[in-house]
């Protein structure tokens, strides 16, 4: 582990101060308990318990704080948001702060009424996630007996109340193949957006890698389906797409840019430029019960970290795309260089490219259908 001095003032690679923009979203996971184990959950391997988790009151300080500093849109998720009893009132909170507010749901436990209250508390949006097309293979990857039935049935009451849908799919090597039957399936329940996301690798899913990661074929096939969806369903649906970064050339933008356009709020207070932040260990990161979440965004080491060019190792340094995708991923970074600054490996020009391609066909090759789920560790 490395002990990196970070610069409190961006800036960009011939000095200039570089003056951070504003957030856009907020995603506020206001719990990490939640009844699905899901093998490639983006919450962080060291789970807040429910003893630490922000009453609805921090919560609305919170808000109001996102609110004044440019927010316009929270997506309350978690764990399962559900879980939380006090959760319409963390929506009327978040409502009244002028939010638009999108509730991230697994569908599991939120009943017809509590979802009609959702409804008068405040909730603008809904995004379901969708595991599987069948109920044996979205009760499997769940790790929930039973899940298919339950989000069928929620998925009906949205329909039923009018909230405007989005599904979210995460795809992997053990469903890519049904891909084109999920995006049906997103038409059929009404929705008018679907999230098709590749895993991506980090905790849980990094600890699932054998188990999860697609096959060069199944990712061209499901780019392939992603295109010939977007012209069938053009007016219709909308996809949104998360490719499969190791085997790009380029990687992506990850969050649109470090501290560029988002926050991550964790149960507890904990604000993150990204929910793999915690990864990177020599990381400090504050607490929006003990700083203002406006100094937090402008001020705090974590957030400035990454922001500008002036951090950037070679060959991003000199690279016409530095702007454009920003080195990538810092937490893949972390996790495949073992350095947060580095150039994220699966970018073409960085040295560790190779190996990390040969890696990825190696995992995808792996002959392993068990997951490591998703839960508290001892
Ligand atoms: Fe992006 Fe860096 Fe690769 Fe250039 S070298 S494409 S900036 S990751
Ligand atoms: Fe943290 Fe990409 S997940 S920067």
């Amino acid at each position: 582990m490395k002990d990196q001095p970070v610069s409190p003032q961006p800036r960009d690679i011939d000095g200039n101060p570089v003056t951070p923009g504003l957030p856009m979203a907020m995603l506020a996971e206001i719990t990490h308990r939640c009844p699905l184990a899901c093998p490639y959950c983006s919450n962080p391997l060291e789970l807040v318990r429910a003893q630490g988790e922000m009453p609805a009151e921090d919560w609305a300080r919170v808000f109001r704080q996102a609110a004044d500093l440019g927010v316009l849109q929270v997506h309350v998720s978690g764990g399962e948001p559900g879980v939380r009893r006090d959760l319409a009132q963390i929506v009327e909170a978040a409502r009244d702060a002028g939010l638009y507010v999108n509730l991230i749901t697994s569908g599991i436990g939120i009943t017809r009424e509590r979802l009609e209250e959702l409804d008068r508390a405040g909730v603008d949006h809904v995004q379901l996630s969708l595991q599987g097309i069948r109920p044996d293979m979205a009760d499997r990857i769940s790790g929930h007996p039973g899940s298919w039935d339950k989000k069928m049935g929620f998925a009906a009451w949205v329909a039923e109340i009018g909230f405007p849908l989005t599904i979210n799919a995460v795809v992997h090597r053990q469903n890519m193949e049904r891909l084109p039957d999920m995006i049906d399936l997103a038409e059929t329940l009404g929705a008018r957006r679907i999230e098709v996301a590749t895993v991506q690798f980090h905790g849980w899913a990094d600890l699932n890698r054998k188990a999860l990661m697609p096959t060069r074929e199944q990712a061209a096939f499901a780019r392939a389906v992603v295109n010939e969806s977007r012209l069938r369903l053009r007016g219709r649906m909308v996809i949104d797409y998360v490719p499969a970064d190791h085997h790009a050339i380029y990687p992506k933008a990850c969050m649109g840019g470090w501290g560029s356009t988002g926050l991550n709020v964790s149960p507890d207070g904990t604000v993150l430029p990204c929910h793999a932040a915690p990864s990177i260990k020599w990381m400090r990161f504050e607490n929006v019960r003990e700083r203002s979440l406006s100094d937090i965004w402008h001020l705090s080491e974590s957030f400035n970290a990454f922001r500008g060019t002036e951090w950037m190792p070679e060959p991003c340094r000199s690279c016409e795309r530095k702007t454009v995708d920003f080195g990538g991923c810092r937490c893949q970074a972390m996790a495949l260089a073992g350095d947060a600054r580095a150039t994220d490996p699966v970018c073409s020009k960085s040295p560790l490219h190779a190996g990390l391609v040969a890696q990825a066909e190696e995992d995808a090759t792996g002959d392993t259908a068990e997951f490591i789920y998703r839960r508290i560790r001892k």
